[in-house]
């Protein structure tokens, strides 16, 4: 047995004074990876690599890192390349030499020091002897690679670096396998005291700007660039919102405050690397006391928390997924936690001893720590954590992890990448679109209005806007126009329950005025701000998704109130003295341009999925796509107006699934299709329908100074207008004369600019079918309302104006948008028939022959 052992000794010191590195080229599955050492023994036997170990047939092994990782000096361990996190370093040649002292357990004794180069190395006293092509097979995983080993005889040439100056750094050019310097695998074997440098002398050619720190870990000296930069100087900018991690920075989040007696955590992560260190938060700057931790160890996750008195560990059941997206979900209460990975089954644990309140005075720490040799005996790991982090929430907050400036709640940080950069790279959007981060994965593209489509690819003309989840269109913001009162009616069908569907605001620094209206677990929010504080409305109930809804909210002052389809009124208070609303900035439906911009009262940064269908502001609909000064990525939302039912120039009005037309005067039935043969002689209107007179004969004997109006109506609905002239633009001042129904009582109002008169008659007998006699008189300030020929109502305006100035049209049986232009003073058109209209007692109104147009008219019928 001494003799085999011996002669296996003897091959090993053949080999061992033989060191061999290994270029490999992967053919199989793999990218090419970088140089690898190799150690004597079985993969199957003794497996100390981090990734993946690879036999060489019967000689040994090696280790190889996976894709964006390099070898660590000691032939095990695998670092994030450095090529990787900074890819410009590529151009720039490293300025110093480089030393990788290693840690030989694995190899032999025998072994002296040794000295790698690449072949590319144009060292006259190159020490490579050999370049061997390689087919292996590995009988594990029954794959096989291929690599070229070059082999360095130590015997050749036993020169050890007197002094670090001496030594060449080489690289490995610029050749897919990177780079190799030079590794001291047998610190022991070394014939003089191994070169020890200072961290001072280490970095004395290293400068970091932005005020980056030179440290050097492992010899090798590096900058720490502060959150914001990046590079091999920290001399670029970068700007992070889902922070990529390299196993040697850290992001700091604000203290917690409210994690004294208990706390939810949750945190999605993506690793790279099956050690490393989440999340950490102490009393003190080494975790001596108190203090909490969520760390991968081993592949696991491990969250130890101490309230004063005894650690507490509580370990997942299974693995992380490396390279995938990772949810963590952790409740502590008092000394006991519940842990979640994933959809596992949650883990409960105890922390030892009888304290229960964890005290936090440090940061929040994201991805590592400042120092880890001070706790890693306490989080259990000395790594930091490498990969992505997408989000952290904590008591239900969720961390904007952007710096903090305006947004974002990232205090500092040292070596913190962009998961996300790179992305919009390689995308390219069509007609226009933009490419923009999604999440730290993900793309989406802005397309311009009019095209839609992941890449923007398709056009289209829209009637109906459907919101998909990143769109959005613009307006013009409403300014001074709410000032006092504020009423906006929106119908909308999500397909999510949750999304901004209107957004106006007063400034882009989160602050002041303004006023929201978003869907939040498929409940309704309202809430506004007039500059002291917001009001915030929730419906009593959530709403159904993928059905119509009607939503009415409204503030006047302070006061605001919500109305979501037949549910009961909500009412609410904004905070504060101020009582006006101003909203200098865009006004946004469905979503918003940036999130960043908007009062941080609003808290939410979905935008609507779903169509939205009709926008009424203070009474006045909003020409949705007409009107818009911008948008993005709206598509068209189905619907029957999109076939143009309604013929011979029928207008098609969407009403939630189904569709009115307005059909213009001589045409009727549901789709305008429905020749009249005679036109009516004794109009009908539906509440929709009106018609218009601009002929002088009829203008003059309306305004001026007096009328005396007289006709049959035959009403149907206890709302409606039955005639009207106004002005453009009406305001409370405006001139105007209406007659018509407001809760079943007939009013005649008028204003000739210095006051309204409202003359008002209640009979319930008006509605009982049959004809009335209407007769409305006034003379100057003063006048009267007659019914069949006997009631009378006085009354009269109120001021010095006698003189009635319109703009010259009469209305009969509604308007467009009567609500609006009424100034609420009726909100809908008139139901019912009217007949033989005379003014000024003896000019007979042809009602058709003198009308210039109308819309919605038939004639009356016994059944209306
Ligand atoms: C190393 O040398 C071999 C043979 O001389 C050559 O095939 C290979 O491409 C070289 N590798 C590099 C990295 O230049
Ligand atoms: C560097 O730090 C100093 C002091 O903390 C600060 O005033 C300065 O603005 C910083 N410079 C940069 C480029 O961040
Ligand atoms: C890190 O912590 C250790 C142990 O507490 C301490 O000795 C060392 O000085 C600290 N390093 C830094 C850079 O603060
Ligand atoms: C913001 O919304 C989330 C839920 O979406 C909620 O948990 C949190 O308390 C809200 N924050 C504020 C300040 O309203
Ligand atoms: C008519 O009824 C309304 C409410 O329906 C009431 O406010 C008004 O005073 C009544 N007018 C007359 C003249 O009775």
């Amino acid at each position: 047995m001494a003799t085999k052992g011996r002669e296996i000794q003897h091959v090993f010191l053949v080999l061992w004074s033989i060191v061999t590195i290994l270029t490999v080229s992967v053919s199989s599955s793999q990218h090419p990876e970088r140089i690898v050492a190799f150690f004597n023994g079985d993969c199957a036997v003794s497996n100390p690599c981090q990734h993946d170990c690879e036999n060489i047939n019967h000689q040994g092994f090696f280790c190889v890192c996976r894709e964006g990782y390099y070898l660590n000096k000691d032939g095990k361990t695998c670092s994030v390349s450095v090529h990787e996190m900074f890819p410009e370093v590529s151009e720039e040649k490293p300025q110093r030499d480089e030393i990788y002292m290693g840690e030989n357990n694995q190899l032999n004794s025998q072994s002296k020091h040794s000295i790698y180069e690449s072949n590319q190395s144009k060292d006259k006293n190159s020490r490579l002897v050999n370049n061997e092509h390689r087919k292996v097979k590995n009988l594990q995983t029954d794959t096989s690679s291929e690599y070229t080993i070059h082999t360095v005889d130590l015997k050749k040439d036993v020169d050890v670096p007197p002094q670090l100056s001496e030594l060449r750094i080489h690289e490995g050019g610029d050749s897919q396998e990177g780079s190799v310097r030079y590794v001291d695998l047998s610190m022991q074997n070394f014939p003089r005291k191994p070169v020890k440098l200072s961290v001072k002398q280490l970095c004395l050619d290293v400068v970091c700007q932005n005020n980056g720190t030179c440290v050097v870990e492992g010899n090798i000296p590096r900058c720490d660039c502060p959150l914001g930069t990046a590079g091999s100087r920290c001399q670029k900018y970068i700007s992070v919102r889902y922070p990529q991690f390299f196993g040697m920075g850290y992001l700091a989040l604000p203290v917690l405050k409210d994690g004294y007696k208990e706390f939810t955590i949750v945190v999605e992560f993506r690793p790279q690397a099956q050690n490393g260190l989440l999340l950490f938060s102490s009393e003190t700057e080494s975790a001596k006391s108190d203090f909490f931790s969520i760390a991968l160890i081993d592949g696991y996750v491990e969250f130890r928390f101490d309230c004063g008195t005894g650690l507490g560990v509580i370990r997942s059941t299974e693995m992380v997924n490396i390279g995938q997206w990772n949810r963590v979900a952790l409740f502590r209460i008092d000394n006991s936690a519940t842990l979640r990975l994933n959809n596992d089954e949650p883990v409960e644990g105890t922390a030892k001893g009888e304290f229960s309140r964890i005290t936090l005075r440090l940061n929040v720490y994201v991805g590592g720590y400042s120092n880890m040799s001070a706790i890693s005996s306490r989080v259990g790991t000395r790594k930091r954590f490498v990969g992505c982090v997408q989000e952290v929430g904590i008591n239900g907050y969720r961390y904007d992890l952007r710096k903090a400036d305006i947004v974002g709640d990232a205090e500092f940080g040292v070596n913190v990448g962009e998961c996300s950069q790179g992305i919009c790279e390689t995308v390219s959007c069509e007609n226009g679109g933009i490419c923009s981060i999604k999440s730290a994965d993900s793309h989406v593209c802005l397309c311009p209005l009019g095209t839609s489509g992941d890449t923007c690819e398709h056009k289209h003309e829209i009637h109906i806007p459907r919101f998909s989840g990143h769109a959005y269109l613009q307006y013009e913001g409403l300014g001074r126009s709410v000032l006092t009162y504020t009423e906006i009616e929106v119908v909308f069908k999500p397909t999510t329950e949750e999304g901004l569907i209107f957004y106006n605001g007063y400034t882009k620094d989160r602050k002041g005025d303004f006023i929201s209206l978003a869907l939040r677990d498929s409940y309704i929010e309202f809430r506004f701000d007039l500059g002291t504080g917001p009001a915030k409305l929730r419906s009593l109930r959530p709403v159904a998704i993928n059905q119509w809804h009607v939503v009415r909210i409204s503030r006047t002052g302070l006061q605001g109130t919500l109305k979501v389809d037949d549910e009961l009124e909500i009412e609410g208070e904004s905070q504060g003295a101020y009582t006006q609303l101003t909203l200098l900035e865009n006004l946004f439906i469905g979503g918003h341009a940036n999130y960043d911009e908007m009062s941080k009262h609003v808290n939410i940064s979905k935008s609507f999925t779903g169509c939205i269908q009709k926008v009424v502001i203070n009474k006045k609909p909003l020409s949705i796509m007409e009107a818009a000064v911008d948008g993005v990525n709206v598509e068209p939302c189905k619907h029957p107006c999109d076939g143009t039912p309604c013929m011979n120039g029928g207008e098609c009005v969407p009403q939630q699934d189904v569709y009115q037309c307005y059909c213009p005067l001589g045409y009727s039935n549901t789709n305008c299709e429905d020749r009249m043969r005679k036109l009516p002689s004794k109009p009908m209107f539906k509440g929709n329908g009106f018609l218009i007179y601009t002929d002088k004969k009829v203008v003059k004997r309306v305004t001026g100074s007096k009328i005396d109006l007289q006709m049959y109506i035959k009403p149907q609905d206890k709302n409606g207008l039955i005639f009207w002239t106004g002005q453009n633009h009406m305001k409370t001042a405006s001139d105007f004369i209406a007659l018509g129904f407001r809760d079943g009582s007939l009013q005649f109002r008028f204003n000739l600019g210095s006051g309204e008169a409202v003359i008002g008659y209640n009979d319930s007998r008006l509605f009982d079918g049959s004809w009335h006699f209407v007769r409305a008189q006034r003379d100057k300030q003063d006048a009267y309302l007659e019914i069949d020929g006997i009631e009378i109502v006085e009354g009269s305006s109120p001021g010095s104006y006698t003189m009635l100035n319109t703009n010259k049209m009469v209305y009969l049986g509604g308007m467009t948008d009567v609500a609006e232009k009424t100034l609420g003073k009726f909100t809908t058109g008139y139901t019912g028939c009217i007949k033989d209209i005379t003014l000024a007692t003896d000019f007979k109104v042809k009602l058709i022959g003198h009308a210039q147009s109308g819309r919605n008219v038939n004639q009356c019928t016994r059944r209306v």
